[in-house]
């Protein structure tokens, strides 16, 4: 493109283009109507001169609040549901009826733990503090039209599960408060199973040789029925924990047939959300670090702030028979916030609950979709027979997605 247009005389603006491959428009209305769905072009690598996107202390800016006055068409990407950065693969995973939609509005509390039951066709999911000492779950009744939303308590109750999943009949819950006295009891944090059919809670883990954990933040399930959870701080910093961190974060793996619990991985900072891919093979860990505080036994809780130069990103791990992992390698780094929540779609595709929205990764870690929110989401769980419905919770916010993305069955 240099050459030819040198010789033809016209180099200044043909050179500036061919050189930096700006792309025009970076954004444009593409795929199905059924939402408002967006394409970046080329992933918006080059931007036109002069952008910016503040990395602002506890509110960053959304990538679609990236200021790019010279190409106006960069102002759509703000109100999008859906982000397309791989246009093939991208219009693929939404397939031919993509629809997003806000069902609930809920309190700014973190939402987490969503579980769907399929006998029941119930989504059940957590609220933590603010307030702390709020035992209730909540529970979303898929029977009805529209769904509803109403409170939930179990038998006993069980304070502040932070992160879920289904496994043989039973949730099992990762619990992150800690608290001396709460409805009559004492609850540390560890895991909990729950049969909703008897609405009874049975405690299989509380303790690390007598420390208590600092936060069972989210847990996955591997093949053999071994559970393998992370240990943030977020239970302190969030002041849904009366003792401070008496162990420094971790990855744990717990035989619930022995009781043995062991830590397999403490490289992170904030270790987060835990899946495994459906061939049982890779690991996913995510560190929101970023996201983070001050911990001392001498001081109170005093919150977090997030810090955009933290660690935000996924790794990857290979995952070996012995129950052991290694090979860590950085997979994903969030484009907004941290990523929490993080699941495995049946095709492999990995999905992330990252600031305000969803992100959907190819097997190397490579953008191919956002679901954008108005609120940030924290995770995410797919329901129905099709498994093609995705519910996001968060601060604020229940939401749905429908699209051709199916989710790994869980039984
Ligand atoms: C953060 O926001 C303030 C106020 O909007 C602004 O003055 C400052 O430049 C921003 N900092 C960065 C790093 O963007
Ligand atoms: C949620 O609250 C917003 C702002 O008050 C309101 O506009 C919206 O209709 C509410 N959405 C639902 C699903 O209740
Ligand atoms: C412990 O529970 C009590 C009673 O519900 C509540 O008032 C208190 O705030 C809780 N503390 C923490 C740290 O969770
Ligand atoms: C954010 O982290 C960097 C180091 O990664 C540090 O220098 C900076 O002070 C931090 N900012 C805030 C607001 O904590």
């Amino acid at each position: 493109m240099y050459l030819f247009a040198r010789t033809l005389g016209l180099q200044v603006v043909f050179c500036h283009l061919a050189f930096s491959q700006v792309v025009s428009p970076v954004a444009e209305k593409c795929g199905p109507s059924s939402a408002s769905v967006v394409c970046i072009n080329r992933y918006g690598a080059v931007l036109p001169y002069h952008f910016y996107r503040s990395p602002n202390g506890t509110a960053e800016d959304p990538y679609g609040l990236t200021s790019v006055p010279a190409d106006p068409s960069f102002a759509q990407v703000a109100t999008a549901d859906f982000l397309i950065f791989d246009r093939s693969r991208g219009l693929d995973i939404l397939g031919p009826n993509p629809t997003y939609k806000h069902v609930f509005n809920v309190s700014q509390a973190i939402h987490e733990a969503p579980v769907w039951v399929p006998k029941l066709n119930k989504l059940f999911l957590s609220q933590l503090a603010p307030p702390p000492g709020y035992l209730p779950q909540l529970v979303v009744d898929l029977n009805v039209s529209p769904p509803t939303l109403s409170e939930y308590l179990s038998d006993p109750p069980v304070y502040a599960p932070n992160g879920g999943t289904f496994h043989n009949g039973l949730i099992y819950w990762c619990v992150s408060g800690g608290n001396m006295s709460i409805g009559g009891v004492e609850s540390r944090p560890g895991i909990a199973t729950l049969d909703t059919t008897t609405n009874k809670a049975v405690t299989i883990l509380n303790n690390y040789f007598g420390y208590y954990f600092n936060d069972c933040d989210d847990l996955t399930i591997d093949r053999s029925g071994n559970i393998w959870f992370t240990d943030p701080f977020y239970s302190w910093f969030q002041a849904i924990d009366d003792t401070a961190p008496q162990m420094a974060t971790g990855t744990y793996h717990f035989n619930p047939s022995t009781g043995a619990v062991r830590i397999v991985e403490d490289s992170l900072a904030q270790p987060n959300g835990i899946a495994i891919s459906p061939d049982g093979k890779t690991m996913y860990i995510s560190d929101t670090g970023a996201a983070t505080g001050i911990y001392s036994p001498l001081l109170p809780s005093q919150g977090f702030v997030f810090n955009s130069t933290g660690p935000r990103s996924i790794y990857a791990y290979d995952i070996h028979h012995s129950g052991s992992i290694s090979n860590k390698r950085a997979f994903y780094r969030a484009l907004h916030g941290g990523p929490d929540g993080v699941k495995v779609a049946k095709n492999g595709y990995v999905v992330t609950a990252a600031g305000t929205g969803v992100d959907v990764l190819d097997e190397t870690g490579t953008l191919l979709v956002r679901v954008q929110t108005s609120y940030a989401v924290q995770n995410f769980a797919w329901v129905g027979e099709e498994m093609k419905e995705l519910w996001l919770v968060g601060f604020g916010g229940i939401s749905k997605v429908t699209w051709g993305l199916e989710g790994q069955e869980l039984k």
